[in-house]
């Protein structure tokens, strides 16, 4: 029998996360089944998904693979507990991830988010150095535009100054490094921008303001993805990395968007080739089918934990959800998927056809910036001067009514497709984006 679906519920219970309430319930834009690349309105329209849901449906949609592996599990096994106890599956997709990850992550701790992949890497950075001696070292080092969910860690370490304000001092001892976002030097740049690699001796700078020895953790995206996909310059990470080798600080990269493909490689550590002693992970680890993250750590960060006498917990923390059965089971699913399809090295083979398609659209009104790395991009548009964000949210709105769904960031428009998406939708990405911006006022 087929699914009956509901076009028309009662908006008024269900407070939501990220959304202008009021306005959405007085128009709402209600999705009601997705397949492949294309979401399905509830009032029937296709709609082209230019941003993998949230940055993580990076298989496409419906995949049966994954729903009959979930089905499967809830069967066998629905729940395990995670605290002094296992399951063999949580076992297996650990090494899986570890296997996609450089050589010397063999390390996997599984969350539910990228909230709460990000505390997690923060604590066990902490706790790295607690165990290594140096407990002094606890100040943690953000950077602004940056965007790493929202527990209280996150918030703190993240730069968007809307997500902090309302939420008092947050965690003491927080600093942050400037973003690299650089229009009047890099304006539409094709991949990694020129200028702006010194940006990383801030770093330096917050040593000697505080000391090295009170530094427990750098924290970076390698590209921001949520405050509009700002591509590192080059050289930048390099240099960030050499910097806290010198002074002992944990470089740790939040992948939650860039993680499982979105570059051509599994991480963008591999991209960049530059390593940090923590990988942050969500999203994209089920094609955002079951909620699951995870953090990757480097060996020697694993290994510090594991002294002592062997019936001590090494490390007081772990979700109830931690390495969830059905969690691992969608994982294992999409990785699969991932590997048959060859899906976490697409992106290389379609990055120049993207950049191509997106940068045509340079000559539009309002386009002060186009940028592109792997399958992410980003049109940034002049902000009205008295309503800044609302020229974005215009573009959201009229794309969707035209059959194109895709995040904003104030006036940045962001895209970054499933990796099966193929020329002709980026093709169609683009002629929709160009009827829409040539008709915004
Ligand atoms: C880089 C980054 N870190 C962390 C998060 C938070 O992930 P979640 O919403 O799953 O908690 C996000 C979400 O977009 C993200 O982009």
């Amino acid at each position: 029998m087929a699914p009956v679906i509901r076009n028309d519920p009662d908006l008024s219970a269900h407070w939501m996360p990220f959304t202008a309430n009021r306005q959405f319930k007085a128009a709402p834009r209600l999705l009601s089944s997705a397949t492949g690349v294309f979401y399905r309105t509830v009032d029937g329209r296709d709609v082209l998904d230019g941003s993998a849901g949230l940055w993580c449906v990076n298989a496409g949609h419906g995949r049966s693979e994954i729903s009959d592996a979930v089905a499967r599990q809830l069967v066998e096994l629905d729940y395990a507990p995670s605290f002094q106890m296992g399951h063999p599956k949580a076992f297996d997709f650990a090494t899986r991830v570890a296997k996609l990850a450089p050589n010397g992550f063999n390390h996997v701790f599984f969350t539910n988010s990228g909230s709460e992949s990000v505390d997690t890497a923060l604590k066990i950075a902490l706790g790295y150095h607690r165990a290594r001696g140096e407990g002094q070292r606890t100040r943690l080092i953000g950077r602004e535009r940056g965007y790493h969910g929202v527990g209280f860690g996150g918030t703190s370490v993240g730069g968007m100054v809307n997500n902090r304000r309302a939420y008092g001092a947050l965690l003491p001892g927080v600093d942050h490094l400037p973003h690299t976002h650089n229009l009047a030097a890099n304006a539409f740049s094709r991949g990694q921008p020129a200028v702006g690699a010194e940006l990383a001796d801030a770093l330096s700078d917050l040593v000697a303001l505080h000391g090295a020895d009170t530094i427990a953790a750098v924290i970076v995206e390698p590209v921001a993805g949520s405050t509009g996909v700002l591509v590192p310059p080059l050289g930048y990470l390099q240099a960030l990395r050499t910097i806290c080798d010198k002074h002992g600080i944990l470089l740790i990269f939040d992948e939650v968007i860039t993680g499982f493909g979105r570059l051509g490689q599994p991480f963008a550590t591999q991209y960049f080739g530059v390593l940090p002693d923590m990988i942050v992970t969500a999203k994209g680890i089920t094609n955002g089918t079951v909620p699951m993250g995870a953090v990757i750590a480097r060996d020697a960060v694993h290994d510090a934990f594991m002294k002592g006498s062997e019936n001590i917990i090494e490390m007081f923390h772990g979700y109830t959800y931690s390495g969830h059965p059905v969690a691992c089971a969608a994982g294992i699913a999409t990785l699969d998927i991932y590997e048959r399809e060859k899906l976490l090295t697409r992106a290389s083979t379609l990055a120049d056809v993207w950049a191509d398609a997106l940068h045509s659209l340079r000559d539009l009104p309002h386009v002060i910036d186009i940028r592109n790395i792997g399958l992410m991009g980003a049109i940034e548009l002049a902000s009205r001067p008295d309503a800044p964000g609302s020229r974005g949210y215009q573009a959201m709105v009229e794309a969707f009514n035209q059959g194109l769904y895709f995040r904003t960031s104030a006036d940045v428009i962001a895209l970054s497709p499933p990796l099966t998406v193929t020329a002709e939708h980026i093709d169609r990405i683009v002629a929709v984006l160009r009827v829409v911006l040539a008709n915004l006022k």
